[in-house]
């Protein structure tokens, strides 16, 4: 791993403040794609490896070292959480979150647990152990937004589509509403014990929120994803929104508190940064389809995105959603080398 100056590029970038390499990581980088990954996961349910504190460690530390990357982020779930507080939740192999009952009613809001902080023990051990280990390489803590863990809390199983989400969203405000000042809370928790320990940045995954129109957003969204960035504003780490589908969202998602608005593959960075009055550092946004296609496409579209990210005051490298579990590793081994052969536009 390369050791790091007083300011890592990733940090600087996220501050809008000039860089000496292009910083690069990948959403979803630990994990199924890496080989040393699966044999390490060997025998071990998912959500006890993110549980078990030098197991999550040594995960999160394994794309550093194979591909250099400028960040690790910590290995977890963003259901975690929701299981620490008590709630009946699993990671099904092939299929992802599964709740052993859906929480669809006001009653069901009313019977979810309390979060002990001394549940996140683990979290918080987990952290510091891949600290340790990362040497100065800066480790990015992230959590589910409101909107994006209520939607599986709701729906019991993943489903794109929504439906229940849908349902409750517009049949019983009253109840979504409290429903996501509950989930609020939890990740603010879960985000703050990452930073106690710590991360020196944060990452609000709001995944699926790109199917709201910005109307529904505002009403039915921001003020809890607000409330997440307010509770952990006095940290003073740059905080990382992101989504997927989100064009109609982007001001409003930067609105709710953001530092750094994390863009998908449906838009150029360009673009999203006019959007945003081409005042705030962006990351992403390579299509992730791209790591399966040819060389000369992937490293055309490479370039292209870092020429688009200088709109923008900074911009991390990144993927527009998460590495695909068949991506050949050596394919994001060789991009990181590529992006950080990209000359930046400030001389060091
Ligand atoms: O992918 C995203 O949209 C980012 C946000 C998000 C995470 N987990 C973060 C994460 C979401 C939406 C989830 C839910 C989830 N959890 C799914 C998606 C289900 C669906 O709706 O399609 C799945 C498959 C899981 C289970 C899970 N999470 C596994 C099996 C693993 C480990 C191995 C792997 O497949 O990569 C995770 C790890 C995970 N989920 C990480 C993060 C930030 C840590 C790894 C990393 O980012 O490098």
């Amino acid at each position: 791993m390369t050791a790091v100056g007083t300011t890592a590029p990733l940090l600087a970038a996220y501050r809008g403040e000039p860089v000496t390499r292009h910083p690069v990581w990948f959403m979803r980088q630990a994990g199924r794609s890496l080989p040393e990954y699966r044999r390490l996961r060997e025998g071990t349910a998912m959500l006890d490896a993110c549980l078990t504190p030098e197991l999550a460690a040594e995960i999160t530390v394994q794309p550093v070292r194979r591909h250099d990357v400028d960040a690790a982020i910590f290995f977890s779930d963003i259901v975690i959480p929701l299981r620490l507080a008590g709630v009946d939740v699993d990671i099904v192999p092939g299929v992802g979150p599964v709740l052993g009952s859906p929480v669809r009613t006001a009653a069901d809001v009313d019977r979810l647990p309390h979060l002990d902080p001394a549940a996140l023990a683990p979290v918080r051990e987990g952290v510091a152990a891949a600290v340790s280990l990362l040497g100065g390489v800066p480790l990015i803590g992230f959590a589910g937004a409101p909107f994006t863990l209520a939607s599986y809390l709701v729906e019991g199983r993943p489903n794109r589509e929504l439906p229940a989400t849908s349902a409750l969203l517009a049949t019983d405000p009253a109840t979504w509403h409290r429903l996501l000042a509950w989930v609020a809370d939890l990740t603010a928790a879960f985000l703050r014990a990452q930073a106690d320990a710590g991360a020196q940045a944060l990452q609000l995954f709001d995944s699926w929120v790109g199917r709201l129109s910005p109307e529904a957003y505002a009403t039915a969204v921001q003020p809890h994803s607000a409330a997440v960035f307010a509770a952990v504003a006095d940290l003073g780490l740059p905080r990382v929104h992101f989504g997927t589908a989100t064009r109609q969202l982007l001001p409003a998602m930067l609105a709710a508190g953001a530092d750094v608005v994390g863009v998908a593959s449906d838009i150029g960075l360009d673009e999203a940064s006019a959007l945003l009055g081409n005042r705030v550092p962006l990351q992403g946004n390579l299509d992730p389809a791209l790591l399966s296609a040819d060389w000369a496409s992937l490293e055309a579209a490479t370039r292209d995105i870092l020429r688009r990210g200088e709109a923008a005051p900074g911009h991390v490298f990144n993927l527009g959603h998460g590495v695909p579990p068949d991506t050949d590793p050596s394919v994001l081994t060789r991009l990181v080398e590529l992006v950080h052969s990209i000359p930046t536009r400030q001389v060091d």
